[in-house]
């Protein structure tokens, strides 16, 4: 998403300043084009060659320096930027910006932008809470500057409180939400992920290899581009994605209800999760024992909660997975037709980069109407964008008649 972008990163001078080197690292890994301007004070924490050797590109730092201008030309940069990033923000930097002040380079090259402002304040508790502090921050809310709370934490100045800038990845996330067009706004999107665990003792249970990477990636998609997101998550190691509800479960029966309490409110249903299939007829409430040399389970089945959603479907439309091993195409349309889905994806989980564990998929697309799509190797958000992409048509049609699909 960020590759060939154009971004420039204003850095004010606090102590956070060592976390923008990172940032920098990870827009330029992630293909943007970055182009740093940096206060007097900021170069006071951390030298412009820091900048100018991750960015590739000369950081500017004086407004009337002939050879920059010559070279460059801030009002030049700021036409071409994609967005602008102003990380760390002090205190003061947010002052300048509300009262309108530009009187150096970063606040005369903001002042002469049209791109959309992505603010990252970072100072003492104190300084965050301060009545003028709050005045100009509301200011540049009200302007349409998108502001990226601090977070909570021990501060350089010894205070513990909010202030802290949050770490780079999740400014990488918001720079993302800015970027992206909000084509699933007011769509209400119920996602399902993760294994699910079905216990046997207080020891042991039954579960899959599912890590849940690709319903997260889905709900952290659905979020950037707009809708109201809630997740339903089996047991996973992953942080809840920003902004998205997220609703933990651990057995079948627990997403079962889980699913079946957001269904009515939900425009969208997307059903990555693993359940499983079958479970312990008792569980038991002291552990197993070892004895003999083998050992049976009774399992029963769990309900399977897709074919319940596609059987009680309104309005709905709802997206199953398929995890096969063989016959692919065959048994994922059986599973289209059986549980009344309007679209499968069907992955091959024993394909080379596809499957569990993995951050990339291959994946079939079959519609309902009986068009079919083969999409190449790509990461499992790739696949949740290519998703979206038919997840937005279908739910544009069905809410505005008067938007012709191509
Ligand atoms: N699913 C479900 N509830 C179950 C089992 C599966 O909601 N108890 C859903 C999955 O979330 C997935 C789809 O059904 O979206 C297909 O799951 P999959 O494991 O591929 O197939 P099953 O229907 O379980 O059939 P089989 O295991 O025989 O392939």
């Amino acid at each position: 998403m960020l590759k060939g972008k154009t971004i420039i990163l204003g850095v004010s001078g606090g102590i956070a300043v060592y976390k923008s080197v990172e940032l920098l690292r990870l827009l330029t890994k992630a293909g943007a084009d970055v182009h740093v301007v940096m206060t007097a004070s900021a170069r006071e924490f951390v030298t412009p060659l820091t900048f100018q050797t991750l960015s590739g590109n000369p950081v500017h730092t004086e407004l009337f320096n002939l050879y920059q201008e010559r070279e460059i030309g801030h009002i030049s940069l700021a036409d071409r930027a994609n967005l602008f990033v102003l990380a760390p923000a002090t205190a003061n930097l947010i002052g300048k910006v509300a009262q309108g002040l530009a009187d150096d380079l970063l606040t005369t090259t903001l002042m002469a932008t049209k791109a959309p402002v992505l603010v990252v304040p970072a100072m003492n508790t104190n300084m965050y809470e301060n009545l003028f502090y709050r005045h100009n921050e509301q200011k540049l809310r009200d302007a349409g500057y998108h502001l990226l709370d601090p977070v909570h934490g021990d501060l350089a100045c010894g205070w513990a409180g909010q202030g802290k800038m949050p770490d780079p990845q999740d400014i990488i996330i918001a720079v993302e939400n800015v970027l992206t067009t909000k084509d699933l706004q007011g769509c209400r999107i119920l996602v399902s992920a993760g294994p699910t665990r079905e216990e046997i003792d207080p020891v042991r249970y039954l579960t899959n290899h599912s890590s849940g990477r690709m319903g997260y990636a889905i709900a952290a998609a659905a979020h950037r581009r707009g809708a109201q997101v809630t997740l339903v998550a089996g047991p996973c190691q992953l942080p809840p994605p920003a902004g998205v509800e997220t609703i933990s479960v651990v057995s079948a029966q627990q997403m079962y209800d889980a699913m079946i309490g957001c269904y009515d409110a939900a425009d969208v249903v997307i059903k990555a999760a693993a359940v499983a299939d079958y479970r312990p007829v008792k569980r038991r409430k002291e552990k197993m024992k070892k004895k003999n040399a083998s050992a049976c389970l009774d399992l029963e089945k769990t309900t399977d909660i897709l074919a319940e959603l596609g059987r009680c479907k309104k309005k709905q439309i709802l997206i199953g997975f398929a995890a096969e091993t063989e016959k692919l195409v065959e048994h994922a349309t059986k599973k289209l037709i059986s549980k009344n889905l309007d679209m499968i994806v069907a992955n091959d989980v024993l394909a080379p980069g596809a499957g569990f564990d993995v951050d990339t998929n291959i994946v079939h697309f079959l519609h309902r109407d009986g068009r079919a799509e083969q999409l190449e190797l790509m990461s499992k958000t790739a696949v949740a964008e290519q998703l979206l992409d038919r997840v937005c048509s279908a739910w544009q049609k069905n809410n505005r008649p008067d938007i012709k699909q191509p």
